[in-house]
């Protein structure tokens, strides 16, 4: 029997309309004090090694969960890898190894890097374990015991490296590199086969309007907004049911259904249930459930944002509280792929600029609302301005022997450097000038400015403004020359150690905020400052105490030992320097 799966949705007996479940309480939610979260990345193919664009997933949520981190609350990060399926089951014949043997393998790999990468992930899925097997069976009873799955014939088009059933829309006819005429998801470009079986179909067409009720009332579930419209239009679609089971004669590597030795669980449910999982699911993820945040690229959105919740919704639990949308990165202009061999190696990146440079310039340089551009002379442009020059010159400058010889957080002078809102007009300011009191501005809310930016998943915005700070504190420096006060002189002394508190404080806010981005780099400039490890929390920010009249703790203490350079300058690759070179 041949039946598209729209028409299959149409045979099903009429049921009463499906609502959204009511959003969890307010302080559970993602911010406010005692607030929980439980970020995710998405799991990872691992029918190859892992390159730049994976570790980006990883990058954001670490980052963003760094940030949380340094606030009151308890969080998660999870991450892990999705070893099921057909791509994976072909990839392991192809590489003459068991899938076990192979998924072990690669999975490894990806542990491995993330675990050089510092991303700080507090649980590793893979979803060949035997916690994730009873999750996802335990779920797929779920679906089952709620009316929610029947059976059909169905017939359509199958994507294996999307893993992934298309609509005949979804696909279009282009030469192979043979030449000869061939399918295609019009959206990946990947090959995808007619495919014709008995299989469990879920119910998602049901699930249209409590989908759209769900996202009209929660406008910020899916960020950048661009992405939150386009599965509103997503929805204006029709939405058929979905086959989510294979039949077992042609994939056997993957999690049999309960009670139905000849079907085989679709990857993707299977996939998707690592975030119960990793919550708990099904006996302790109240705990945690649905305070989940999944990062997730743009080619998986639609799984996340209309399968995943209506599957949730369709065995009772709340949709997750947030999904955070990224763009892909491309390699000087072109998408990165295995044939045109320009697969960026995320290891040898770490060898080339440090992993703490490479976290930066793809935390920095990442927008999410679109595709990003990776090529070597940028990425050592960017280190070498701001991380080696601005940033590192900076620590430099008010630390040298020379300007500094006590090695000590000088005092600050009320006298010198006098509270604005205290000085009557036309009354002078001690020695500091209009825009250092821009400086002071800027500095005090750039934490509320950074937190904001992240938790709206613009972290690149988050690194702009450090950046803009970290260059006004250089030119206050650079303004008051301290290096030509004289240090004999009371007054002159005054002033040059307000000169070096100021900047002292403006570097030891950076340094906390610059932890969830660049963690060593940072811990090495907190630690050049004196500054605690119990000290670094952005409860403990409090810019500039002295100036508002308060005790500062840090004032008089011993700076820390000088290890050196704040980041290595890098070079430019050779062949390029001599191709920018005139003649
Ligand atoms: N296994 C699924 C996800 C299941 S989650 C329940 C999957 N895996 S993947 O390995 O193909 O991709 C994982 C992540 O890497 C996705 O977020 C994807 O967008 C991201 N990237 C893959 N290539 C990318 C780039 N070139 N650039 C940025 N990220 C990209 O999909």
């Amino acid at each position: 029997m041949v039946r598209p799966p729209a028409l299959a949705m149409r045979l099903l007996p009429a049921r009463g309309p499906l609502r959204p479940p009511p959003r969890a309480p307010p302080s559970r939610r993602g911010s406010g004090p005692g607030r929980r979260w439980l970020l995710s990345t998405p799991i990872f193919y691992v029918n190859g090694p892992p390159h730049v664009g994976h570790l980006y997933s990883a990058l954001l949520a670490d980052a963003l969960h760094r940030l949380r981190g340094l606030r009151p609350g308890a969080g998660r990060l999870a991450t892990g890898t999705d070893e099921h399926g057909l791509k994976i089951q072909q990839a392991a014949a192809a590489s003459g190894t068991s899938p076990p043997e192979h998924c072990a393998h690669v999975s490894g790999l990806f542990h491995d890097l993330f675990s050089r990468a510092a991303v700080s992930f507090t649980d590793f899925i893979r979803t060949t374990e035997p916690r994730h097997c009873r999750a996802v069976q335990h779920f797929w009873t779920a679906l089952q015991g709620r009316g929610m799955l029947y059976k059909a014939f169905y017939e359509g088009w199958y994507c294996t490296p999307d893993e992934c059933f298309l609509s005949q829309a979804q696909v279009t006819e282009r030469p192979d590199a043979q030449g000869h005429p061939c399918k295609v998801s019009l959206e990946s470009g990947h090959q995808v086969h007619w495919t014709k079986e008995e299989n469990y179909m879920f119910k998602l067409s049901e699930f249209q309007e409590p989908l759209r009720k769900w996202l009209q009332g929660n406008r910020h579930v899916i960020s950048p907004e661009p992405f939150y419209q386009l599965v509103l239009r997503w929805l204006e679609e029709d939405l058929p049911d979905l086959s989510v089971s294979r039949e077992r004669s042609r994939l056997q590597w993957g999690i049999p259904v309960p009670g139905d030795s000849t079907q085989t669980i679709y990857v993707w449910v299977d996939a998707l249930v690592n975030y119960l999982t990793v919550a708990g699911y099904p006996d302790t993820h109240h705990a945690w459930w649905p305070a989940a945040h999944h990062v997730v690229g743009k080619d998986i959105l639609k799984f996340h944002a209309i399968y995943w919740p209506a599957l949730l919704m369709a065995v009772g639990l709340d949709p997750p509280e947030q999904i955070y949308v990224h763009s892909h990165w491309t390699v000087r202009g072109q998408k990165m792929s295995k044939s045109l061999g320009n697969v960026v190696d995320p290891v040898a990146c770490f060898t080339r600029y440090t992993v703490d440079g490479f976290r930066y310039f793809l935390l920095r340089q990442g927008v999410p609302e679109r595709d990003c551009d990776y090529y070597e002379e940028k990425v050592i442009k960017l280190l070498n301005s701001e991380l080696a020059d601005a940033l590192g010159g900076l620590l430099n400058r008010c630390t040298a022997h020379n300007i500094n010889p006590s090695g000590t957080y000088p005092p600050f002078s009320e006298l010198c450097f006098r509270k604005d809102s205290a000085l009557m007009p036309g009354e002078a300011s001690g020695r500091a000038v209009a825009e250092d009191y821009q400086l002071v501005a800027s500095v005090a809310h750039l934490p509320s400015q950074v937190t904001h930016y992240f938790e709206h998943f613009q972290i690149y915005k988050a690194l702009e403004s450090i950046t803009a700070c970290v260059r006004q504190t250089n030119g206050f420096f650079q303004r008051h020359a301290p290096w030509k006060l004289c240090r004999e002189n009371p007054a002159e002394k005054q002033w040059l150690d307000t000169i070096l508190h100021v900047t002292l404080e403006c570097l030891r806010l950076y340094g906390i905020l610059l932890q969830p981005v660049i963690p060593a780099t940072a811990d090495k400039l907190l630690s050049r400052l004196a500054v605690l490890p119990e000290e670094r929390a952005l409860s403990d920010v409090a810019f500039l105490p002295r100036y508002h009249g308060k005790l500062c703790p840090f004032e008089g203490r011993q700076l820390g030992p000088d290890t050196g350079p704040l980041f290595p300058r890098l070079e430019m690759p050779r062949r390029r320097q001599l191709e920018t070179k005139g003649p």
